[in-house]
């Protein structure tokens, strides 16, 4: 068991029927406050990267805790992956479908050079529609997608099929 895997066990809050009756919703707002384990997990999602990637992307809003966290610490920038309507310049969008009902993610069109490589961070891939948006516009940009790295990957959604060919780096899968 990696430092990282090892603080998520002992960390991650398992809530039942949150946000909705049915669903065990697993809380890493703990291992978010923890020094240790942040620090320990940021550097576990880039380092199987380490020199093919020129910036970490992460997804609003969980994804931007993490990246921030593993941009600073492996010294490299950081690029926001946006909820639709948030950024003032202009940008490139992606819409994805929710439960119920669609919602988009952004980026500035010219925040990065052409070519550069993007390793993008999020918390937890589902369905896999938000990595999958998010790939769309990296690649849309004219960006290259350096990895996709995320802590928790939910089983039985189909998220990983999804990606596909494109591999996830989960730190844990439940
Ligand atoms: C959650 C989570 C992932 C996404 C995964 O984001 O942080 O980004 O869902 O689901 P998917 O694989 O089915 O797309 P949410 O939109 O709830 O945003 P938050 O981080 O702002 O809570």
């Amino acid at each position: 068991m990696t430092d990282a895997t090892a603080h998520l066990d002992a960390l991650t809050r398992v809530i039942p029927d949150f946000p909705e009756p049915g669903i065990l919703f697993r809380d890493l707002t703990p291992v978010f406050a923890d020094a240790a384990a942040l620090a320990s997990i940021a550097d576990a999602l880039v380092a199987p990267f380490a020199g093919a990637y020129d910036v970490v992307a992460g997804v609003e809003a969980r994804g931007f805790a993490l990246a921030a966290a593993s941009a600073a610490r492996s010294g490299h920038g950081l690029l926001l992956v946006r909820k639709a309507g948030k950024l003032p310049g202009a940008t490139l969008t992606e819409s994805y479908a929710l439960e119920y009902g669609e919602a988009a993610l952004q980026v500035h069109v010219d925040q990065l050079p052409a070519g550069t490589r993007v390793l993008l961070v999020d918390d937890v891939l589902a369905t896999g529609g938000t990595l999958a948006a998010s790939h769309r516009l990296i690649e849309r940009a004219g960006w290259a997608l350096a990895g996709t790295a995320v802590v928790l990957e939910l089983d039985g959604l189909g998220g990983r099929e999804r990606l596909a060919p494109h591999e996830v780096l989960a730190l844990q899968r439940a």
